[in-house]
C-alpha cells in the first residue's frame, strides 16, 4: 500500500518565530519521522511574491526558513524538502487548474473577501491594491498540493478554506479528465495551542509581537522580559490561565514541569523569576539548534545543496505526473496513433 502523503508549505516572508515552531515546525518534524508517512515540506516562495515585492526580504526569509527547519532536526533524507520555485510543474499545473476553477469559488476566499471589505470600509474602490496573484492564490495552493497527490495537509485554521478549495478544484478536474488527483484534507491538531505573543494576542508577524526562534541569548532574554504580565507583586497568587508566560512555558515544558510552574504561580512566584525560568527552559532547547542555524547561515551553499537535492526528488515525481496530466487535457505530441 502507498504511504499517506503529508504536505505543507511555508510562505517565505518572515523570520520563523516560537509560534511557528510550536504550531507547525515541531509537529511536522515529528510526523516526518513516522515510517507510514511520506512528507513533503516546501518553501512557498511563489506565494511570498503575493505578499511582498521586497526581494531582499524574500531572499533572506527563504534562507532563514530553510536553515531553521534543518537546524531544528528535519531529516532531509526522509522528508522531501524543497523550494516551490524549483518545481516548474507547479505553476504549470496552476494554469491548468485555473482553467477549471470557478471564479465564483475564488470570490468566496476569506483572504480576498477581507481585503475587499477593508477597501469598502475605507471608501476605496473594491479592487484597490488587489492583485491577480492574491485573487488566485488558492489555485496556486491547490497546485502545490495536487502536484504530489498529498492527502493530509497540516495547516493553521486560516488555511482550512484553501484546502477545501483545493479539494473542490480536484473533484472538478477529476470529473472532467479522469481520476488524476487524490482528494486532500486539512489537518488541524486540536492538542496544539496557538502560542501567544508578547502582548498576549496570537503570536504573529502582523501583530508585531513575535519572539524569533533564533535570537542571541541576550536578545532572547530581552524578548522574554517584554512579555506582558500584570501588576501582581511577588507573593501574590497568580492565575496561570490568563498568563502568557505560563502559556508559552506549557508549550515547551514536560507535564511535570508544567505542574511545578502551576504550583509556583499558586505560591506567588515573582514575574521576573517566572520569566527567568522560561528563558532557561527555552534556551536549553534552542542552544544546539541555534549553533547549527548560525553555521548554516554562514554557509548558504550548504542550504542550497540540501534544497536542490530535495528539488530533484520532488521533480522525479512532478515531471512524470505533469506529463500524464497534460495528456489528460489533450496536450500531447502529434503523431500517428
Ligand atoms: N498558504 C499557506 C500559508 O499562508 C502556505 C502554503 C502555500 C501551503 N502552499 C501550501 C500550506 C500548500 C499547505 C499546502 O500558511
Amino acid at each position: 500500500m502507498k504511504n499517506t502523503r503529508v504536505l505543507t508549505g511555508i510562505t517565505t516572508t518572515g523570520t520563523p518565530h516560537l509560534g511557528n515552531y510550536i504550531g507547525a515546525i515541531k509537529p511536522a518534524i515529528q510526523a516526518s519521522q513516522s515510517p507510514n508517512l511520506d512528507s513533503f515540506f516546501f518553501l512557498a516562495d511563489y506565494h511570498a511574491l503575493i505578499k511582498t515585492t521586497d526581494y531582499n526580504l524574500i531572499h533572506k526569509s527563504t534562507k532563514e526558513v530553510a536553515a531553521c527547519w534543518i537546524a531544528l532536526g528535519l531529516n532531509t533524507e526522509r522528508a522531501i524538502f524543497y523550494r516551490q520555485s524549483d518545481i516548474p510543474e507547479i505553476p504549470e499545473l496552476s494554469w491548468l487548474l485555473s482553467c477549471v476553477a470557478a471564479k465564483g469559488l475564488m470570490n468566496r476566499a476569506h483572504a480576498y473577501k477581507n481585503r475587499v471589505q477593508n477597501n469598502l470600509t475605507n471608501k476605496e474602490d473594491s479592487d484597490y491594491g488587489i492583485t491577480m496573484g492574491l485573487f488566485s492564490y488558492p489555485i496556486l495552493m491547490a497546485a502545490d498540493i495536487l502536484m504530489f497527490n498529498a492527502t493530509v495537509i497540516p495547516v493553521g485554521r486560516d488555511q482550512i478554506q484553501h484546502v477545501e478549495m483545493a479539494r473542490d478544484i480536484a473533484q472538478r478536474f477529476n470529473h472532467l479528465y479522469g481520476n488524476l488527483f487524490d482528494l486532500p484534507e486539512a489537518q488541524i491538531d486540536e492538542n496544539i495551542e496557538t502560542l501567544q505573543g508578547l502582548d498576549g494576542k496570537k503570536m504573529s508577524k502582523s501583530y508585531n509581537n513575535i519572539i524569533p526562534i533564533f535570537l542571541t541569548e541576550k536578545k532572547l532574554k530581552r524578548h522574554i522580559n517584554k512579555i506582558k504580565t500584570n501588576l501582581l507583586e511577588p507573593g501574590e497568587t497568580k492565575d496561570p490561565k490568563t498568563s502568557t508566560v505560563f502559556q508559552i512555558w506549557k508549550s515547551f515544558a514536560t507535564e511535570e514541569q508544567t505542574k511545578e510552574m502551576e504550583e509556583n504561580y499558586k505560591n506567588g512566584i515573582a514575574w521576573g523569576e517566572a520569566k527567568n525560568l522560561l528563558f532557561n527552559l527555552i534556551n536549553s532547547k534552542l542552544k544546539e539548534p541555534r549553533e547549527t542555524y548560525n553555521q548554516l547561515l554562514e554557509n548558504p551553499n550548504q542550504i542550497e545543496e540540501i534544497l536542490s537535492e530535495g528539488g530533484k526528488k520532488a521533480r522525479a515525481k512532478s515531471r512524470p505526473f505533469m506529463e500524464k496530466i497534460r495528456e489528460a487535457v489533450g496536450i500531447k505530441a502529434l503523431k500517428d496513433s
